[in-house]
């Protein structure tokens, strides 16, 4: 068997250290033992970003924020959904996640980061919105292994009420908000309704899109 080859690694403030290997072409980010991303799964980061840009309110200059920036795939398929005229803003809070993006991962989501619609913030996104007066169309967090599996103990903040809020008040009238996860929560349908969110829903989206694979989860909810 082919073994893994680590290519770097990095952390920030609150997270453990995320390691990037290599093994025969695919890529995992993994921390503290755990897998975060892998470059052989991407259908449901996909499925996120379709969804979440069909039920915002279409207007011209959209503005989208793509927190999590993993191998880059969610912001790919943002892009595609996105038109010319949209700018989207990615918070992503390991700086050596965005060196990466640049460099060997670069290719496998055909370099979204050179998109010119593209800001990067290195920043945690919670960080970001409290200093923000944007308000976005579009809101997608990928930032982890879901509500109720978390890699990074500090994101539970994000998940609560009071981080939904926030999320919440930095969303124009007809936005739409997205959580991937890697399972279903009726419970985190609750606190979504509870931070004020409308319409919210639990979607499935297969891991590997066509060709199947596990089941997960993408709540999206509506800011009316
Ligand atoms: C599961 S990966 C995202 C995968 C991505 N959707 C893709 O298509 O490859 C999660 C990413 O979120 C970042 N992250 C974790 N917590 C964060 C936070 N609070 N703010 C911003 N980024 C965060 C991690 O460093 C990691 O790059």
């Amino acid at each position: 068997m082919i073994p893994w080859r680590r290519l770097g690694e990095g952390r920030a403030d609150g997270s453990g250290t995320l390691v990037l290997a290599e093994r025969d072409g695919e890529y995992s980010i993994c921390v503290g033992g755990q897998e975060l991303m892998s470059s052989r799964a991407h259908g449901s980061e996909e499925a996120m970003a379709q969804l979440t840009l069909a039920a915002a309110a279409p207007r011209d200059g959209m503005r989208i924020l793509v927190a999590g920036l993993g191998m880059g795939f969610t912001l790919r398929a943002t892009l595609d959904a996105a038109r010319p005229d949209a700018a989207v803003v990615v918070a992503e809070l390991v700086p050596a996640v965005v060196e990466w993006n640049r460099g060997p991962l670069a290719e496998l989501a055909a370099r979204p980061l050179a998109d010119p619609r593209v800001t990067v913030e290195t920043v945690e996104v919670g960080r970001l919105l409290r200093s923000t007066r944007t308000r976005f169309d579009a809101i997608l967090f990928d930032i982890d292994n879901g509500p109720a599996a978390l890699t990074r103990p500090a994101n539970q903040l994000l998940y609560g009420v009071q981080g939904l809020g926030l999320v919440r008040g930095a969303l124009r009238t007809g936005g739409a908000f997205s959580v991937w996860s890697a399972s279903a929560s009726p419970e985190f349908e609750r606190t979504l309704a509870r931070a004020g969110f409308s319409d919210v829903a639990a979607h499935r989206a297969a891991a590997r899109g066509a060709a199947g694979g596990p089941a997960h989860t993408i709540f999206l909810a509506l800011a009316r």
